[in-house]
């Protein structure tokens, strides 16, 4: 029996329903190959905020740190800024631990229509960067309420912070279909990005294997449209990773369904794996969210783990109820609740085990 400790963190809104059915779903598994987790359930979120003052403790971020894993579901919600609730709990966590890869894969799933005409041969993964970039916490808003008021957010490019991204996207390409897609901006902004593609184009001299393009962000929102079968590994600053993961889901057919892991690749610090989408506040409370993000980043998180063939077999449950059956959420179609749908995977995954 190999055993790991996951930090638990619904946070908000749709957050409470899609993360018990990833660990329902990681419980079935685990018992099939002699996983167990221990769980420490976390209810920081923007309720916390409103009742205490803070989305997380003053030690929040360690009590995380002696864990394996941090499972989240979603953070924000009305009621409380957005400013307030992710630079209170989703953020720190991503730099505190490090977790400077964030890592977007997309795939179009038999069964599943993209809202494209020809969506062959999709499966991307966004490597995004997730410590620095546009989302700094250097500026501020300033005259506020006078006619000169104004707000400033300084950029952060590092050396350290763009090469071990892009080391990771390129190592990653290695592993794939060998192109990665550099995005980037830098015939319009002048400090920045141009410091981008130089690393960019310096560490792409060390993976000779390995095809690499650059393209403007403007430019490659609409190649993702109109030719999403090209790209392999896309990798992005902190914002255009941001954008282009939506984008990359929906062009899979559901924001509902994207994954993500927030990864510590040195392993120092516990990695964070949570869905694309956020706490949909329009949907809350209807049973109907699609639980596939949450649960292919809990296959993710199992292949951190160590666990690959678990969390293949995770993937391959949710491929199986998309192709074989018509069992979906509203989202992607169908009339299946999250529940309901949760259960027909978990069917799945034990019968094929
Ligand atoms: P959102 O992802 O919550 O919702 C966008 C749209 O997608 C909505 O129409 C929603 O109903 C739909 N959607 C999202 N997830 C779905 C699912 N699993 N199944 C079916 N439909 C789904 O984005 P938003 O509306 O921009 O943000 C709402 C709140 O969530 C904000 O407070 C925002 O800051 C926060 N947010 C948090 C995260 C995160 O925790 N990582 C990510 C994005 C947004
Ligand atoms: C995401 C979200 C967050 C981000 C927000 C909620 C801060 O959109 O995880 O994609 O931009 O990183
Ligand atoms: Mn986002």
């Amino acid at each position: 029996m190999t055993k790991h400790s996951i930090a638990v963190i619904p946070g908000d809104g749709i957050g409470h329903e899609v993360t018990p059915a990833a660990l329902e779903v990681l419980d079935a598994v685990g018992a099939a190959h002699g996983i167990e987790f221990s769980r420490t359930p976390l209810d920081w979120s923007c309720e916390t905020y409103l009742r205490e003052g803070a989305m997380m403790p003053d030690d929040g971020l360690e009590r995380l740190r002696g864990h394996d894993a941090v499972l989240l579901g979603a953070v924000g919600f009305p009621g409380v800024p957005d400013h307030v609730s992710l630079w209170g709990l989703l953020i720190p966590i991503r730099r505190a631990f490090r977790q400077y890869v964030n890592l977007r894969p997309v795939r179009v799933f038999d069964g599943i229509d993209s809202p494209l005409r020809d969506a062959r041969g999709i499966d991307m993964v966004v490597v995004r960067e997730n410590s620095e970039g546009e989302y700094s916490e250097i500026g501020g808003r300033m005259n506020r309420g006078f006619p000169d008021e104004m707000a400033v957010q300084q950029a952060v490019f590092t050396r350290t912070g763009v090469t071990r991204v892009v080391d990771y996207a390129f190592t990653l390409a290695g592993q794939r279909r060998g192109r990665v897609t550099s995005a980037t901006k830098s015939n319009g902004i002048v400090h920045t990005l141009p410091f981008w593609d130089e690393l960019v184009a310096e560490r792409a001299a060390s993976f000779p294997g390995v095809e690499w393009e650059q393209e403007h962000i403007d430019a490659l929102a609409a190649k993702l449209v109109l030719r999403p079968g090209h790209f392999d590994v896309i990798v992005g600053s902190n914002l255009f990773g941001d954008i282009l993961s939506d984008l990359a889901a929906a062009v899979g057919g559901s924001i509902g369904i994207a994954p993500s892991a927030n990864l510590n690749p040195e392993r120092e610090f516990p990695s964070m794996f949570e869905p694309v989408h956020g706490s949909a506040p329009d949907i809350v409370g209807r049973g109907i969210a699609n639980p596939i993000g949450a649960i292919w980043s809990a296959a993710m998180m199992l292949d951190h783990l160590g666990h690959p063939e678990a969390g293949r077999q995770v993937v391959a449950a949710i491929a199986d109820v998309l192709a074989n059956s018509d069992v979906r959420t509203p989202d992607l179609g169908g009339t299946t609740s999250t529940g309901a749908f949760t259960e027909e995977l978990i069917r799945r995954l034990k019968n094929a085990g």
